[in-house]
């Protein structure tokens, strides 16, 4: 009787720790910066020994759900962030006064796009006038499995044996847990 208690109790504080865990899912989010300290640009003005190639530096990174994707450029508007599809990406049919070429228009009058990557699929973007010149970018974006994999092993080994140990280090798990989304959501919305 004890024991089916016990396995109710590490139950729903595993299924309490496993919402927690999307909670604070922002706090662990990476904001990738496109093209890095080059920033959004066609590649050829950043100079011949920059090297900038938003292909490679993609491929430099891991995206994954949850993350951001940053495009810093010039406020003076010169520049556009319009996701399209992967053919539109591919062969750059991309005309501005076209209305429909793009999915999204996510130009930013500031300067500074930030996209949240919500979906685990491949966003394209493009520069509407130097997409030619290499301004496109196509983000994959997936899911941490490592995360995924070391939450299950949790939950295995909880019904394998729900010893009194694993208890007590579930219970000390949540109490940290629980510490670090405070300072987390003090981080998020200070003045909470
Ligand atoms: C790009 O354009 C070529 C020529 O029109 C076409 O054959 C090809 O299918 C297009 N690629 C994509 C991915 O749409
Ligand atoms: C895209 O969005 C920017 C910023 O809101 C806007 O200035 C621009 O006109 C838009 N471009 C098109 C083609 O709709
Ligand atoms: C991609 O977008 C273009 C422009 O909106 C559209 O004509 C084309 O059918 C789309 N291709 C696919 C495969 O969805
Ligand atoms: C994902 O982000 C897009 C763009 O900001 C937004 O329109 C959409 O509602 C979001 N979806 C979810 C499930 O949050
Ligand atoms: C960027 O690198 C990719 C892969 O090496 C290459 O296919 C592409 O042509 C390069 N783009 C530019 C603009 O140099
Ligand atoms: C996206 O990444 C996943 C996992 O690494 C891979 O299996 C998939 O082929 C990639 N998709 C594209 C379009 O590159
Ligand atoms: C993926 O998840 C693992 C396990 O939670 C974590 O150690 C790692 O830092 C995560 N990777 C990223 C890029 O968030």
């Amino acid at each position: 009787m004890a024991g089916v208690k016990r396995s109710v109790v590490v139950a729903g504080a595993l299924f309490f720790l496993a919402v927690l865990h999307s909670t604070l899912f922002p706090c662990f989010a990476t904001d990738h910066i496109v093209g890095a300290n080059r920033g959004w640009q066609p590649p050829a003005n950043a100079g011949p020994d920059a090297h900038l190639n938003y292909t490679v530096w993609a491929a430099s990174q891991k995206f994954y759900l949850g993350d951001l994707v940053s495009f810093h450029y010039p406020e003076n508007m010169q520049y556009s962030v319009f996701q399209v599809n992967f053919s539109v990406y591919t062969n750059c049919t991309i005309s501005m006064w076209s209305g429909h070429d793009w999915i999204y228009n996510w130009t930013n009058k500031g300067g500074r796009t930030v996209i949240p990557l919500n979906k685990t699929m491949v966003y394209y973007f493009v520069d509407a006038s130097h997409c030619n010149e290499g301004m496109k970018v196509a983000v994959n974006v997936t899911k941490n499995v490592t995360e995924g994999t070391s939450l299950s092993k949790e939950s295995k080994g909880q019904s394998d044996k729900s010893s009194a140990p694993m208890y007590t280090y579930t219970l000390s798990l949540l109490i940290v847990v629980q510490a670090i989304l405070f300072v987390c959501v003090q981080m998020l919305y200070p003045g909470l």
